[in-house]
């Protein structure tokens, strides 16, 4: 089983190259961003929660996106894996995520790190928020705010995932195809067993 994290700050294009990585590798997409605006959508009790918390730029508690994952892990399906798009977001998110993987007797494959400049980061947000309707996209302090905890609070797994020698940075600069053509080079050095492509 192949089971990406696809890491970075926001405004890194996780959710972009997620989706086209989804498609050419056959994997399944978990997006918890997008899984946690459904919920605000569907009018959920967890998404009244997450819904005050996104918009502060905030993260939903550790046990919440833990057992999201847990039942779409349970889901039966036929992949040969999973792309993780925006979890785990904390150390404790990837403690316990590698606790759940090894029960479904697996692990995290590589972890691949889009670096991107600050600037670009802010600019990417900017321009998507015309568009997303997100409105943690459209404030400057919100975002600074989401770029503060990212980097306070998940760019620590960096140094979790490289312990375990599976952290591959990846520059996230230049066209979505350029950076697309970075992650497929790296997966496929990676992965030396072939790849099912359908
Ligand atoms: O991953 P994405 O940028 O779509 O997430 C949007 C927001 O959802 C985050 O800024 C955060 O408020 C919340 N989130 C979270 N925990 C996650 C993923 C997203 O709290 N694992
Ligand atoms: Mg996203």
């Amino acid at each position: 089983m192949l089971n990406l994290v696809l890491f970075g700050p926001p405004g890194a294009g996780k959710g972009t190259q997620a989706i086209l990585l989804a498609k050419k590798f056959n994997l399944v997409h978990i997006s918890t961003g997008d899984l946690l605006r459904q919920e605000i959508a569907d009018k959920t009790e967890l998404g009244r929660l997450a819904a005050e918390l996104i918009d502060k730029g905030e993260f939903v508690p550790d046990d919440v996106v833990i057992s999201m994952i847990e039942s779409r892990l349970k889901k039966p399906r036929c992949t040969v894996g999973f792309i993780f798009d925006g979890f785990p977001r904390t150390v404790a998110q990837a403690i316990a995520f590698d606790k759940l993987l090894t029960k479904h007797h697996s692990k995290v494959s590589v972890m691949l790190c889009l670096v991107v400049e600050k600037q670009e980061l802010v600019d990417r947000l900017h321009k998507r928020g015309l568009t997303s309707g997100r409105c943690d996209d459209l404030e400057t302090a919100t975002i600074e705010h989401r770029i503060d905890i990212y980097n306070e609070k998940t760019a620590p797994l960096i140094t979790y995932y490289e312990s375990q020698g599976k952290y591959y940075p990846i520059p996230g600069m230049g066209t979505i195809g350029e950076i697309t053509e970075n992650l497929i080079q790296s997966i496929e050095k990676f992965n030396t067993r072939p790849i099912t492509v359908r």
